[in-house]
């Protein structure tokens, strides 16, 4: 697959989105956890065939049963996952097989315990939960390697086997791992990317209240809790990128060993989970190691960003789901959704029963995003364990289905339905109207760390800052694709190019930024961006000087308010409350303003600024508004300018458009009007969007 795309890529030049997917099957297969050794062995028989009568057309097994695979130390038992696999196959399931790695073994930590993490307090994590074991532990790479050669030799060539996922949601229960190991292991890091001591002094800037080290093994893992006026910023962010690369070399270590043993027809991935809570781990670092990046979501959990309303807590959060897609999907160019919830959850801040339809409405969203693939979490719910209150399927009995179960069966049928009248073709070409907003987004992980060690506003969040321009993006009905620093993106392909507060840049970086412009492409660069450089370093300039020509302006200072006296910025007729920050600007010759302060005693100074540059444009935001609509405003007056054909969507509405179809869902607290034009054809639902609808019509 690889292969192919590399040929592709060089004859016909690089696309974002490059990677041709395997065929995962149409209109798009959906499958359940199972856990064969949660249940007697007679139940499993009875339980697959269930599963496969409801529609499901796979399972996932393994990845937290390594006690089973190897019960004794070199002593390995497959029989049992041999009879799983063979009944999944039996009645028509294919498998997707996991590799253990979460879940040692209590005699591997009982005789190595030095593989165990220690978090920020100090504390040795010990056996009784998951993720406990530093990854890249020689010694839990030797055993490592030992299970994943055994379970990749006796499944590797197996056709009943789809694809394997590597360990799952990979990350440290611990966040960061505080170990002694780890420390040797950071410093062996520092050592090769720095050669020598004077040369981390400097980047460091260790001069600064007298932290100089003499020799590297000084160096001690950052740490907030030793730390009584804060770690040093720059030791921090070396450490959160030391982290990074040294999980996707975990990751690297088993997709590499799986991919030298199976056979090529299986895919290899792992599940990337709640990219908002585990900064820790940068899947874009494992962009040639996986053939894709599949991701897992719990709408209802409470933690995320959702529209607040009177439902919100039923409904989840459409716009996490969606994020968590298009940024999986941006890694490889395809994704699929490993886990996502039939119902209520227990790990919540409340979790509270979906509201009717929500499940459903789930499948549909997920399938329009683009997912390959749809897994439920999980088939069955356990009668024992830390997650017994978690809804499966099927109720506790095993034989009842859910309700969440029934939602299920009728997205699956409702989905089957319209493949069957021939409404969903999979070789359905984007419509023009999409290509015109299709956006490509800046992501960088280190300025995310970068932010968040220095946040400057006890309210300034980074993820909701980069929410903020997504939700509106979604709003407008924008395809979106995620970019890596230093990658070039296309104008022709992506018109719109949205940068959110990349603090940390380079010169090599605004010069890329500054071609895509005068090629014909839009820009919209915001607050903070441009102001230090990839140590964390502020420029020896002037705020923001490496960008005042790309935008045309000079950003004179910032301010900060508290939340309860608020700043106004107007724009056209309507003013917009802020408070978190808000540039003074000095536009140049030839920039038009877009919107004023219209308090403080800089009222009347410039807030965002518009220039013509080649012939595309550079639209500066110094302002992030409180309620994110005068970010909806500045998008959509920089998408009318230049011609895009967009809609006007409620926030927490989505349309997606697939296989020749538009899908919409409503995750906001009132019944909506769909999008659908006049003269469309309904397919599913109708034109009134009641919340946790779909709607599914053919333009
Ligand atoms: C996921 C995790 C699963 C299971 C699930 C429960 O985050 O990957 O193993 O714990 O949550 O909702």
């Amino acid at each position: 697959m690889k292969k192919l795309c590399l040929v592709w890529c060089l004859i016909f030049g690089y696309s974002l989105l490059p990677a041709q997917p395997y065929d995962f099957g149409h209109p798009m297969p959906v499958g359940a956890y199972y856990y064969p050794e949660h249940w007697p062995e007679a139940q499993w028989d009875r339980d697959l065939g269930k599963m496969a009568e409801l529609g499901f057309q796979f399972t996932h097994f393994g990845e937290f049963a390594w006690a089973m695979m190897e019960p004794e130390e070199g002593r390995f038992d497959f029989e049992w996952l041999d009879k799983a696999v063979g009944l999944a196959d039996k009645h028509g399931l294919k498998v997707i097989m996991c590799t253990p790695t979460p879940t040692p073994p209590a005699w591997l930590t009982e005789r190595h315990p030095e593989i165990l993490t220690v978090n920020d307090q100090g504390l040795t994590q010990h056996h009784g939960s998951r993720l406990h074991v530093s990854y890249n532990h020689p010694t839990y790479r030797y055993y490592t390697e030992r299970i994943v050669r055994e379970l990749a030799e006796r499944y590797g060539q197996d056709e009943r086997i789809w694809g394997w996922q590597v360990d799952n949601e990979p990350h440290y229960g611990v966040l960061y791992d505080y170990s002694e190991g780890h420390e040797r292991a950071f410093q062996d890091w520092l050592r090769e990317k720095y050669s020598n001591v004077h040369s981390l002094n400097a980047a460091w800037g260790t001069v600064f209240w007298s932290q100089t080290y003499n020799h590297f093994e000084q160096v001690q893992i950052p740490n907030k809790n030793r730390a009584p006026q804060g770690a040093n910023p720059h030791a921090l962010l070396d450490f959160q990128r030391f982290n990074a690369d040294e999980l996707a070399e975990a990751l690297r270590f088993q997709a590499d060993l799986l991919k030298g043993l199976v056979d090529e027809r299986q895919w290899v991935t792992t599940n990337y989970a709640y990219f908002k809570f585990l900064p820790s781990v940068d899947p874009f670092l494992n962009r040639d190691d996986f053939d894709f990046a599949a991701h897992t979501m719990y709408l209802t959990s409470g933690f995320l960003s959702d529209e607040g309303g009177p439902l919100a807590h039923r409904l989840g959060s459409g716009l996490e789901l969606a994020f968590s897609q298009e940024f999986a999907e941006s890694v490889n160019g395809y994704t699929g959704i490993m886990e996502l919830q039939p119902g209520q959850i227990n790990w919540g801040g409340i979790n509270p029963q979906p509201l009717p339809g929500a499940v459903r409405m789930w499948g549909w969203h997920a399938f329009g995003l683009g997912d390959e693939f749809i897994c439920t979490y999980r088939f069955r719910q356990p009668l024992f364990g830390g997650e017994q209150t978690h809804k499966g399927v099927m109720e506790t009995d095993g034989v009842t289905v859910a309700r969440g179960g029934k939602e299920y069966v009728q997205f699956m049928e409702e989905l089957q339905q319209l493949s069957k009248n021939g409404d969903l073709k999979a070789d359905a070409t984007m419509p023009v109207a999409l290509k015109t907003r299709k956006t490509a987004f800046y992501w960088e992980q280190d300025n995310l760390w970068s932010l968040g060690n220095q946040p400057h506003h006890s309210d300034w969040d980074s993820w909701a800052h980069h929410y903020t321009y997504y939700q509106n993006l979604k709003r407008l009905g924008a395809p979106v694709t995620f970019v890596s620093p230093g990658e070039a993106v296309d104008p022709e392909e992506y018109p719109f190019w949205v940068v959110p507060a990349a603090h940390m840049i380079d010169p090599a970086q605004v010069k890329i930024w500054e071609d895509y412009a005068r090629a014909g492409g839009h820009l919209i660069l915001s607050v903070r961006t441009g102001t230090k450089d990839n140590n964390s370093h502020i420029w020896e300039a002037l705020l923001q000087e490496p960008i005042w020509n790309l935008i045309g302006a000079r950003v004179e200072y910032y301010d900060h308010l508290p939340a309860k006296y608020p700043g106004q910025v107007s724009m056209g007729d309507n003013t917009y409350p802020w408070h978190i920050w808000g540039d003074v600007l000095t536009p140049m010759e030839g920039t038009t303003v877009l919107a004023n302060h219209d308090s403080e005693y800089y009222k009347g100074a410039p807030a965002i600024v518009s220039r013509d540059l080649g012939a595309g444009s550079v639209t500066y935001t110094g302002v992030w508004s409180d309620n994110w609509e005068l970010e909806y405003e500045v998008l959509r007056s920089v998408f009318g300018k230049a011609g895009a054909e967009m809609l006007n969507l409620p926030p927490y509405v989505f349309t997606e458009w697939r296989d020749g179809v538009y899908i919409a869902v409503n995750y906001s607290s009132k019944a909506v009007k769909a999008p659908v034009p006049d003269g469309a054809e309904v397919l599913l639902g109708g034109r009134q969007l009641e919340p946790g609808g779909v709607t599914v019509w053919r333009e």
